[in-house]
């Protein structure tokens, strides 16, 4: 399972990298404008300090709707750095746009997924990731997990090659849960890759092995 942090925030994509476990990173313009980068260069220059950060898939999403103009802007940030992938909402136009840059060989990750059914289009579109939202889902009581689980017997029952992006992860539980589904990747805070370390017996443990190699010493 590839663990890719969601922020656009450097200090904590630094961090995360320098834990070693790190495979990419997501972005949206929410992210983006939460850490007061605006306007078209700033963003574009942005995403390759993003880049130079990590080793893995940095996604950068698109603000157009319409056809042309997400060919455009897609086509902008794929030539920004190699490790760039292409966030297109999971639109009719938006889908359009997956099969062009699919056809092309620029990888794509379809956003804004909410159902079985567009995650199926997606698949269909050729993207390479889907990101299904699943703390969103939760938040208006729908079960986001259940929606990973039906698109990995979806995909499964055709060999699909797109990858399951599971996203909007809130806490550390969804990291669990989606791995024991079998989501290819996450999405989440760093809390929520952090929160995998933490056990209250390896702290006791560890606080007595320190204790008892004292006494000897
Ligand atoms: C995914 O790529 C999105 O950026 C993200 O996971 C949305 O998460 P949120 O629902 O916590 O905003």
């Amino acid at each position: 399972m590839k663990f890719f942090i969601d922020t656009a925030n450097l200090e904590q994509i630094k961090e995360a990298q320098a834990l070693g476990v790190l495979d990419g990173v997501t972005t949206n313009p929410s992210l983006m404008a939460k850490e007061g980068i605006g306007g078209r260069n700033n963003i574009l220059k942005h995403y390759v300090d993003i880049c130079n950060i990590v080793e893995g898939d940095v996604s950068a999403e698109v603000i157009a709707t319409d056809f042309e103009g997400m060919i455009k802007e897609g086509e902008e940030l794929a030539e920004l750095h190699d490790q760039i992938v292409v966030k297109i909402p999971m639109i009719k136009d938006g889908v359009k746009a997956l099969k062009y840059f699919s056809d092309k060989g620029i990888h794509t990750n379809c956003t804004l997924v909410f159902s079985v059914g567009q995650a199926l289009l997606a698949a269909k579109a050729g993207a390479t990731y889907v990101s299904p939202f699943i703390g969103r889902l939760d938040d208006i009581s729908t079960d986001g997990l259940n929606l990973i689980s039906e698109i990995r017997h979806v995909y499964d029952n055709y060999a699909f090659e797109t990858q399951i992006l599971a996203a909007s992860v809130r806490h550390t539980m969804h990291v669990i849960d989606c791995a024991k589904i079998g989501a290819d990747v996450m999405t989440g805070p760093l809390s929520s890759i952090e929160g995998l370390l933490k056990h209250p017996l390896t702290d006791i443990g560890l606080e007595k092995f320190l204790a008892d190699y004292k006494k000897g010493n």
